[in-house]
């Protein structure tokens, strides 16, 4: 065996499903919480190549613990240290919109750049910044597409066949052009308007025909679930006969999934890339594919 693969408790689903395609046993990271909240993560045994599997929703205590357990793979001799974070956070955030804010994108990515020698990601929220590795001076970045792994899932579904692939906004016409073209589709997207975290309208543009067409709805995440909701009122307003939805990462704060299935949503999946309880699709073979250079 040439690498070792570790993981967090929490992520020891998806990261079993990586290690058995990669042929490699997992190794769980223990971690001690003091009485004041501070953590102490210990590290299983290393290898010279070392892959770690943590996603980072609801990031903030993940991302110490991740930091400080990194310096201890780097004291037991790990030389090759890559991160599969399926989600990267504080993506959004890739601008000071109003005086007095941080650039969190840069700091994050700054973080891990200091920690990691090659971040293996999916699907991240990138509008103005034009690639992940513009973020990044040390660190390689290996970019996964959530549809490589929708695609074929959807091909053996009934949610696919004639469907209209439809993104919520214009930042996620990116992401339902690739699933549109992968599976020989129509694509468009709704125009949004947004009013506050969970406030946001949106309206089908002139020429995007609904009537009658099953919809797609596809984006890289929901968290609050207000931009699918608004969008699956807007489809069925304007006459769509059903409406999947399907999200690379489903944060689901709130009741978001509730949120959607009252607004109508007849499917809800999204990617195993967060602990989540909609219906999964398993990103373990694109994952897989990625990492295949490092073994
Ligand atoms: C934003 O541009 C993202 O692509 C998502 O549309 C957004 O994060 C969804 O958030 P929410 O579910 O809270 O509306």
């Amino acid at each position: 065996m040439s690498i070792a693969l570790h993981a967090f408790e929490e992520d020891r689903a998806p990261a079993g499903r990586l290690a058995a395609l990669l042929d490699t046993p997992l190794s769980l990271v223990q971690t001690h919480t003091f009485p004041d909240g501070e953590c102490l993560p210990r590290v299983p045994k290393a290898m010279p190549t070392t892959l770690v599997y943590r996603s980072l929703d609801r990031p903030n205590a993940k991302l110490v613990e991740l930091l400080l357990a990194a310096d201890a793979w780097r004291r037991i001799g790990v030389r090759r240290l890559v991160l599969v974070a399926p989600y990267l956070p504080y993506m959004r955030q890739d601008k000071v919109f109003s005086e007095g804010e941080p650039v969190s994108q840069r700091v994050v990515a700054g973080l891990l750049d200091s920690a990691f020698d090659r971040i293996v990601t999916v699907d991240p929220h990138l509008h103005r910044t034009k690639s992940l590795a513009s973020l990044f001076n040390h660190a390689e970045c290996t970019v996964v597409r959530g549809g490589d792994a929708l695609i074929p899932f959807l091909r053996s579904s009934p949610f696919a066949a004639g469907s209209l692939i439809v993104g919520p906004d214009a930042e996620s016409e990116q992401w339902a052009r690739y699933v549109a073209e992968g599976l020989g589709l129509r694509h468009g997207v709704l125009a949004k308007q947004r009013r506050g975290d969970r406030d946001v309208v949106l309206s089908v543009p002139p020429g995007l025909e609904v009537h009658g067409a099953p919809v797609l709805l596809v984006d890289d995440i929901c968290s609050t679930g207000a931009t699918l909701a608004a969008a699956i009122r807007t489809l069925k307003a304007a006459g769509a006969k059903t409406i999947a939805v399907f999200v690379t990462h489903g944060l689901w704060t709130d009741a978001a999934i509730g949120y959607l299935r009252s607004a109508g949503a007849d499917w809800i999946a999204a990617s195993d890339s967060c602990n989540q309880p909609a219906e999964e699709v398993p990103l373990a073979k694109v994952l897989a594919a990625a990492l295949r250079n490092e073994i």
